[in-house]
């Protein structure tokens, strides 16, 4: 059946929702108040990059499912179903989660609302916050809202795909009516076989931050192994292959290297920290700064390794392979490859970032840091190179070609994704995290 459908707020999460429900066949109207957005988003692109969007938001247009306008009003107050995609990022003042674009995206709704409408909040919240929402709604509109929650757990790079076939979908509802018009909504999904769970508003605010909880700390898992396997004389690249053949431990989340980043799920874990401890239960989640801290150090570690080679950093010519937090986004945001490059920059070495995305981010963030679009003359004249995104241009390079261009041989692998036989045939010398590669045998 097809519903009207007002996304509000069109970053990553707003942007990729609205053209997901439009090729889904339902009607949809996309808001948010910055009009070069809308300007960008009329024009058939997405501002970030993220493959395949830009193709299929240029054919919903065509099709006329899809219209995005800067203010709410008549028409998309009308819709049967309003999701919140606003940004909730970490409070200026503290380790918590802003929300006041939420309460910001009501106050512009309400006047337009109707009765017989849902509103679903798919932003990542602090547990409780939709109750607080809805009690803010409640009163600028004379009936009680239908209020629910919605999370949503797509990953930047394959973000339509698991818009459009996640491994389940989550529905936090207090009334059967609401229940009912999502799962009309996610009908065509749920159709082709995808899960459904529908539960409570607080555990569908909970299910999100645990989600991205364990994922970090799965991350962080096999970083702690790393850093013993350096002193003990191990691989932690073979341990975790080793331990993932467990089906209950399972291969994914565990690429060892320079460790997680984000928009994600660095916030959210400061902000479940933040959340549990004004709920007076901050031990229970007491790990996530340990995991924190185990993320951060694997960073340092690759200051630490480039001077056991280098001795002092001052002047050394750095080459930094990747600024996005991961392959397949222009994404920087609390990216472990600018914290690295940051580090270099302290320490006096001259860096150069390459990135095949991100570099225009990159200018705009940190405009003191010099950035070369083209991987071969930033590698020119390297003392080092550190590779800090698993891009495939990187793991594809010829390490033969790039080596006559540097004046050093020496590559940090922060991501494990060399192979580390070719570049070691190519007479490099490879030092990459939680391996230690005197052991590793030469393919040549
Ligand atoms: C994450 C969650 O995966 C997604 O479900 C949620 O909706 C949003 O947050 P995303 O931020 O796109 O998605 O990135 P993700 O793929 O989870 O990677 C996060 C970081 O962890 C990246 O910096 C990545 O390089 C790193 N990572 C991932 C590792 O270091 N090792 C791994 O094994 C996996």
């Amino acid at each position: 059946m097809k519903l009207k459908v007002g996304i509000i707020g069109l970053g990553y999460l707003g942007a990729t929702t609205a053209v997901a429900f439009a090729k889904l066949g339902h009607e949809v109207i996309g808001i948010d108040s910055d009009s070069a957005k809308i300007a960008i988003l009329e024009s058939g692109r997405v501002p970030f990059y993220e493959p395949g969007l830009d193709e299929a938001l240029v054919e919903v247009l065509a099709q006329g499912n899809i219209r995005f306008q800067t203010t709410q009003d008549a028409n998309s107050g009308s819709a049967d179903i309003h999701l919140l995609c606003v940004g909730t990022p970490q409070s200026k003042t503290g380790l918590g989660a802003d929300t006041s674009y939420l309460f910001a995206a009501l106050d512009s709704l309400a006047p337009f609302l109707l009765e017989d409408s849902v509103i679903a909040g798919k932003s990542t919240v602090p547990v409780g916050t939709a109750k607080e929402l809805k009690a803010h709604l409640a009163q600028k509109v004379d009936f009680e809202p239908h209020f629910a929650w919605n999370p949503e757990f797509l990953r930047e790079g394959t973000a339509l795909q698991d818009t459009l076939l996640p491994d389940r979908i989550v529905l936090g509802t207090d009334d059967s009516w609401s229940e009912k018009m999502l799962r009309l909504l996610y009908e065509p999904i749920t159709d082709l076989g995808v899960p459904l769970v529908s539960i409570d508003i607080p555990t569908a605010e909970l299910v999100k931050v645990a989600a991205n909880s364990f994922l970090a700390t799965k991350i962080s898992f096999i970083n702690a192994m790393a850093e013993v396997a350096e002193v003990a004389g191990a691989d932690a690249v073979k341990l975790a292959e080793a331990i993932g053949y467990d089906e209950r431990i399972g291969n994914k989340f565990l690429k060892t290297g320079i460790g997680f980043g984000g928009g994600c799920l660095p916030k959210d874990i400061r902000a479940f920290s933040a959340r549990a401890e004004e709920l007076g239960v901050g031990h229970a989640v007491g790990f996530l700064r340990e995991v924190e801290e185990i993320n951060l150090r694997r960073r340092t570690r690759v200051i630490e390794l480039a001077r056991e080679e280098l001795g002092s950093l001052n002047g050394k010519r750095v080459v930094m392979l990747g600024a996005a937090f991961k392959p397949e986004t222009d994404d920087v945001r609390d990216s472990p490859a600018m914290a690295v490059a940051e580090q270099f920059w302290s320490a006096g070495a001259n860096v150069v970032i390459h990135d095949p995305k991100a570099l225009e981010n990159v200018r705009r963030m940190y405009p003191h840091l010099e950035t070369n679009d083209n991987l071969f003359d930033a590698m020119d004249g390297a003392d080092l190179v550190v590779l800090a995104t698993e891009w495939r241009e990187y793991r594809d390079a010829d390490p033969i070609q790039l080596a006559k261009l540097v004046t050093n041989r020496l590559v940090i692998d922060g991501r494990n994704a060399l192979d580390v036989g070719d570049w070691r045939a190519a007479n490099w010398q490879v030092l990459a995290l939680g391996r230690n590669l005197e052991r590793l045998p030469v393919l040549a």
